[in-house]
């Protein structure tokens, strides 16, 4: 089990004002910041990103979203990081997520969840690798 985890809050979070409250979750849950900026994806750096969905009806609509404006890419380290990180921000659905989630307070949608996390180890280097590329994160 890996100790990494790429964290994004999304482009509704960053429009509602809700980056600051977001990260204080996110620290006060024992998560360590590693790398932190914030960008406007391109269409093709949206594309490539959640390019293990390509297939899925949603795709465009994502992408879509995505690139809508900035977002905050976060890389955090805690033991366990993926699946902690996991269950601090909730079900991909808010309707579905519980209580004291990330999820639950700040997203509005399936669509539009306030928040990204990584869904497996490898997945967590790759994603890391797509905003920190050439970075040394300490
Ligand atoms: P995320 O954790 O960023 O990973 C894939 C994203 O696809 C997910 O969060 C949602 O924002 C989005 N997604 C998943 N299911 C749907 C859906 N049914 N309609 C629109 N977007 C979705």
């Amino acid at each position: 089990m890996g100790n990494k985890t790429l964290a994004i809050i999304k482009p509704d979070a960053v429009k509602r004002n809700n980056i600051g409250q977001i990260i204080a979750m996110i620290t006060e849950a024992g998560f360590k910041i590693k790398g932190l900026r914030m960008t406007r994806l391109s269409k093709e750096s949206a594309m490539k990103f959640y390019e293990v969905h390509k297939e899925r009806p949603f795709y465009g609509e994502l992408v879509e979203f995505m690139t809508s404006g900035n977002c905050v890419p976060i890389a955090l380290e805690k033991e366990n990081a993926v699946a902690e990180f996991r269950k601090l921000i909730g079900a991909t659905d808010p309707a579905q997520a519980e209580e004291g989630t990330i999820r639950k307070k700040y997203a509005a949608s399936k669509a539009e969840n306030a928040v990204h996390g990584s869904d497996s180890d490898e997945n967590a280097s790759i994603e890391i690798a797509h905003f920190f590329a050439g970075e040394s994160l300490l």
